[in-house]
């Protein structure tokens, strides 16, 4: 595996999850095998777990860790090919990338979706110029469009407090003050087509994710409906996907509560905002999953790397 760009890029998921899982046990088991390497973790945006579980994943594995926000204190990046560089950009891509290459052996990095522009958000222009310029593996850390970090560990999550040989995941969109992107949800559902799952997506009407993505998904606007007999239940918000970016409304009574929930588990990528996308007897309660999965994002991030490692060692 060159890159881990998308959950697509673990060959065979199973696999990568019980090797995950098995790293649980023994997190320093390959400490040797990142050993002389480094890893250089470029955020252009905030992050708590993914930080800190990448560099941890990392530093299990032997590697030594560079990191650098990189919106704040990069030079402003520009990525258009014969642009005349004559105002507010200072460096671009091409540059960037190959000088970062000659520093590290894999460069992961976070850019989010700034949701204003469509066709701009989808042609990821950060972890795409990184890739196209980079001469070592990149890994995705929450890209425009997907987090494919995040779905592995959601992966590992549900493959160990599963009891069911198909047990039914349902995708609830929960409401949210701010307009969020669709990286989480994508990459949620790409990882649950993969998935031995009934699986259900529900969204108040105009919320409707890529339908490249969604194809072939159970898509339910009524959300009890969705919940019935449901054994976990991901939330999570995303701005409209037709109207771009906006928030079209509100829809409060979408909030995750212990009554709605009944006997599922819950699960959420985290940061999640108490009272507003779920209430707290949920979060507070031993059905909640989401400190397990923010765990489960090192052995995500460890395995990943790992397979990186063994490629380029
Ligand atoms: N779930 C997740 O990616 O968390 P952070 O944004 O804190 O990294």
């Amino acid at each position: 595996m060159k890159h881990y760009l998308s959950i697509h890029d673990a060959d065979d998921l199973t696999q990568w999850v019980d090797e995950a899982i098995a790293l649980k046990k023994e997190p320093k088991k390959y400490k040797s095998l990142g050993a002389d390497k480094t890893i250089c973790l470029l955020f252009f945006n905030n992050s708590l777990r993914t930080r800190l579980s990448t560099q941890k994943a990392a530093m299990n594995l032997g590697m030594d860790v560079m990191v650098m926000n990189f919106g704040n204190e990069g030079w402003a990046l520009e990525y258009g090919d014969g642009t005349i560089m004559g105002e507010g950009k200072s460096e671009h891509i091409k540059e960037a990338a190959q000088v970062v290459s000659q520093y590290c052996d894999i460069v992961a990095i976070r850019a989010f979706a700034k949701l204003q522009d469509k066709i701009k958000d989808e042609a990821e222009e950060v972890l795409e110029g990184f890739t196209q310029y980079a001469s070592i593996p990149v890994v995705n850390m929450e890209s425009s469009v997907a987090h494919p970090l995040q779905a592995l560990a959601d992966a590992i999550t549900l493959e160990e407090n599963n009891a069911k040989p198909k047990p039914k995941v349902v995708l609830s969109w929960a409401p949210h003050p701010k307009a969020l992107p669709h990286a989480v949800a994508n990459s949620f559902v790409k990882m649950m087509k993969l998935q031995n799952a009934e699986f259900v997506i529900t969204h108040p009407e105009g919320y409707e994710l890529d339908s490249r993505i969604t194809e072939g998904c159970r898509i339910e606007h009524n959300q009890k409906k969705a919940l019935e007999n449901a054994d976990f239940v991901y939330v999570k918000n995303w701005s409209s996907y037709s109207d771009y970016g906006e928030v079209i409304h509100q829809n409060t009574d979408w909030m995750m509560t212990a009554e709605k929930l009944d006997k599922a588990k819950f699960m959420h990528c985290l940061p999640v905002r108490r009272n507003m996308v779920v209430e707290d007897a949920v979060l507070d309660g031993n059905q909640s999953l989401v400190i397990e999965q923010a765990n489960n994002r090192t052995f995500s991030a460890q395995i990943v790397l790992k397979k990186i490692l063994e490629t380029i060692k």
